[in-house]
């Protein structure tokens, strides 16, 4: 489960001041988890979820009010979605059964989780494409799409290799849609979710500490898009050590979050004035915020804002849900 949360967050770790847009789907399976549906599609655009499908719902269900209008236009897209789901639902239980007998496994909890999708560069126009598999939070297999054969880092998934390397079809296929399909869904889900998706929310920024001998977070929330860029300057100069750049996290109203810590254990407080913290984001002005104590929100009650610095400074736990699968039902491994 934190393996597999991990694999999630990796999603959001992505080179911030770029201008990639993204389509992706996480497919996750798993056995012996009472708690977690058995399989579950997640479906994004620029980390945006869009569809969510599970074993119980056993249909795709639509996360953003403009998929509606792809439906309207295109009415077959949720039946065929369905299929697919459906389809991969099947392969993937029966690989999570394949795989614990090939890692001799008998009982316990495991995960098989499937990620994949493509990145359109819309300034020079450049676009990639991965099909990464997973087992029990490690990598299992890949495809190379440059070479069109799979890249099993693991003995386990040598067989799978072998077998997913011959199926000269499916592959053939698999880089159709990975170099042209994909990316005509994405622009297709980018037009639809313009107004969403190519919105600009600012960010609202703090300095927060936990205790006096804790580092200074800056922390930059309600942004939209994720491409933001939080950093820490000296006298006008950016800082890389001192500094622990966080993750972007999504928060639970489609905005996104991220702290940045500074270490100042070997500063003296009167060389706070020349550190600021320093928030871009394409489309705004950035926002620079000067080191000053008296605009440290703590938890000790030094600012008298008290604790809900802390507060809002608890990332989320992420919610597993939603999509759709178009690249066709996956192999057996
Ligand atoms: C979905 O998976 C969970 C196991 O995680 C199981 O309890 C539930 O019955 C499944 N639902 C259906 C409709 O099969
Ligand atoms: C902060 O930096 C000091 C050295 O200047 C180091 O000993 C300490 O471990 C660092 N603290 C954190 C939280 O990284």
């Amino acid at each position: 489960m934190k393996a597999l949360i991990g694999l999630l967050l990796l999603v959001f770790g992505h080179g911030v001041s770029s201008v990639l847009h993204s389509l992706q789907y996480f497919y996750t399976a798993s056995s012996g988890l009472p708690t977690f549906p058995e399989f579950v599609v997640v479906g994004m655009v620029d980390g945006v979820q869009m569809v969510y499908d599970d074993n119980n719902t056993q249909r795709v269900v639509l996360k953003q009010a403009w998929m509606e209008q792809v439906i309207r236009d295109d009415p077959s897209y949720l039946e065929r979605s369905n299929g697919l789901s459906l389809g991969s639902q099947q392969a993937f239980k029966d690989n999570i059964r394949t795989l614990k007998k090939r890692f001799n496994q008998k009982g316990g909890a495991h995960v098989y989780q499937e990620m994949y999708g493509c990145e359109w560069d819309d300034e020079d126009g450049s676009t990639d494409g991965y099909d990464h598999f997973g087992y029990d939070g490690e990598d299992f297999i890949e495809l190379d799409l440059k070479y069109m054969t799979w890249v099993a880092p693991v003995q386990e998934a040598v067989t799978t290799k072998r077998k997913w390397d011959q199926n000269r079809g499916y592959n053939e296929q698999q880089k159709h849609y990975y170099t042209k399909q994909c990316v005509d869904w994405l622009k297709k889900y980018l037009s639809y979710g313009k107004s969403t998706l190519q919105r600009t929310e600012r960010p609202r920024v703090s300095l927060l500490q936990r205790s006096p001998s804790s580092p200074v977070v800056c922390h930059a929330t309600g942004f939209y898009p994720d491409r933001v860029v939080v950093f820490w300057r000296r006298d006008g100069q950016e800082l890389h050590e001192q500094v622990d750049p966080g993750e972007v996290l999504p928060n639970h109203d489609g905005t996104f979050q991220v702290s940045v810590d500074l270490n100042l254990t070997a500063v003296p407080q009167e060389d706070w004035g020349r550190y600021e913290c320093v928030v871009q984001l394409k489309g705004i002005e950035d926002i620079s915020t000067p080191l000053d104590p008296a605009l440290i929100r703590t938890n000790w009650g030094k600012t008298g804002v008290g604790g809900d610095g802390g507060g809002e400074h608890m990332s989320h736990p992420l919610h597993l849900t939603s999509s759709q699968p178009l690249p066709g039902v996956p192999g057996h491994c």
